[in-house]
């Protein structure tokens, strides 16, 4: 009984496909749980580098079975493009599972994901305008359609049918557009993916819990971040899935008291894309170093990310709320060579300090943060092998952390490559 849950402890992108990757080897199944391709999921390997969308990140490592949980939203076209990305690399895929009762995102979902971000204007969210929040909302308004639903031609048609009918009053009528979808086309293109994807589709529930009572070790692949959650992110400018904990057991029938280790992912400063309130943001040259040399443009869209110092109120509060047990702490060789390094330890609001403070989106926008100041270093730390060859500064910026956290930082991530990993001593 042995389930580790990765999730990110910011508002994504925070490196959770290096750290899973680096761990798949000592697991058995990789899950992905929640999200579908808003997630972009980078593995860099010598010269190597896989950018992952709906696949989980343990693909890479022949041992390991990979399984889309049913928690995620897949657009099949996609998945298929990445799985035969796989193929002309030459990469093992056979060992890939898609969970049956997970939904499909369909072309209506993207549409109007786009159309419904334009009608919003200055307002909208800043989605990847993957079809997320759209198939998401069907799956909660019941009227979703889900991969095992590929394998049920009759069944299909008829449910396609009807929805199609509805999207398309909704693509005209409320947002005045004529790019209709015709229910048949879609019919036949989804018959032919459900061909190609139909090898892989398995019973999530069965598969996971056979290999838990088999004694098989599961590493469960988070997507996006907590503070992207749809529940407890930065409501309303926040994702449409569980990205906590929580989703893990949601989206693969995980039990519970079968999660042993939970790694909160952070990055040694903050970025975000999209809306919402950011209350470290840095709209300097440190903004712009951070940018350039993290490479900060989304995986997914290639937008610019914002970029700002860590915030720890806001990392004390991802790790309370997904119960992490340790955190990963990526990109810190981003930080190399400042003079100085912030860390955000209280917000002010009112001249008043606070060291917590509600994440709801309005408040946090009023919140000024309260600096510890750290100084640099001005080594460059990606080649060291070891923790002892880090710089005294780095190690008592890290020690901070994991003082204020009230966890311990057990992963270091010092460079792309999986290689520029670091373990802790426990
Ligand atoms: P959606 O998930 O496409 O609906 O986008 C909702 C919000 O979540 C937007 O602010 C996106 O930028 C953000 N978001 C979604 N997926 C990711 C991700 O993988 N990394 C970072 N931000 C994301």
């Amino acid at each position: 009984m042995s389930v580790t849950v990765i999730v990110g402890a910011q508002w994504g992108d925070e490196g959770k496909g290096k750290i899973t990757h680096f761990l798949a080897p000592s697991y058995d199944l990789v899950l992905r749980f929640q999200g579908g391709s808003n997630a972009g999921h980078t593995v860099i390997t010598g010269s190597s580098t896989f950018k992952f969308n709906l696949v989980p990140s343990g693909i890479l490592c022949e041992k390991c079975t990979c399984l889309l949980g049913d928690g995620m939203v897949i657009n099949p076209s996609k998945l298929i493009e990445e799985i035969n990305g796989l193929k002309e690399r030459g990469v093992w895929y056979e060992n890939l599972r898609i969970g049956s009762r997970a939904h499909l995102v369909l072309p209506y979902h993207t549409l109007i994901d786009e159309l419904e971000e334009k009608r919003l204007g200055l307002k909208a969210i800043g989605t990847t305008k993957r079809g997320i929040g759209p198939a998401y909302a069907d799956k909660y308004s019941r009227l979703g359609i889900q991969v095992g639903d590929l394998m049920n031609p009759n069944y299909l048609k008829d449910r396609l049918s009807t929805i199609v009918e509805l999207k398309n009053k909704l693509i005209s009528c409320l947002y005045g557009s004529d790019t209709l979808i015709n229910a048949d086309e879609l019919y036949s293109e989804l018959l032919k993916q459900a061909e190609f994807l139909a090898p892989y589709v398995t019973d999530t529930v069965s598969f996971v819990r056979s290999a838990i009572d088999a004694g098989k070790k599961v590493l469960c692949e988070g997507a996006q971040g907590v503070l992207l959650d749809i529940d407890y992110g930065t409501y309303p400018y926040v994702t449409s899935s569980h990205s906590i904990t929580g989703g893990a057991l949601l989206g693969t029938g995980v039990a519970p008291h079968e999660v042993i280790n939970v790694i909160g992912v952070s990055k040694a400063y903050t970025t975000r894309v999209g809306s919402g309130s950011f209350p470290t943001e840095l709209d300097d040259e440190v903004g712009e170093i951070m940018r350039q040399r993290g490479l900060e443009y989304g995986t997914a869209t290639g937008r610019p990310r914002r970029c700002g110092w860590l915030d720890l109120v806001l990392l004390r509060y991802a790790v309370r709320i997904a119960g992490c047990t340790s955190l990963a702490l990526t990109k810190i060789d981003v930080l190399d060579g400042l003079e100085e390094i912030k860390v955000c330890t209280a917000y002010k609001s009112n001249g008043k300090k606070v060291d917590w403070a509600s994440i709801a989106n309005v408040e946090l926008s009023n919140y000024e943060p309260v600096y510890e100041i750290f100084r640099g270093w001005k080594a460059s730390i990606s080649n060291a092998q070891s923790i002892r060859e880090l710089p005294n500064e780095l190690i008592q910026f890290v020690n901070f952390i994991s003082a204020q956290v009230g966890i311990p930082v057990r992963l270091l991530s010092i460079g792309k490559d999986t290689s520029q990993t670091l373990v802790t001593e426990s």
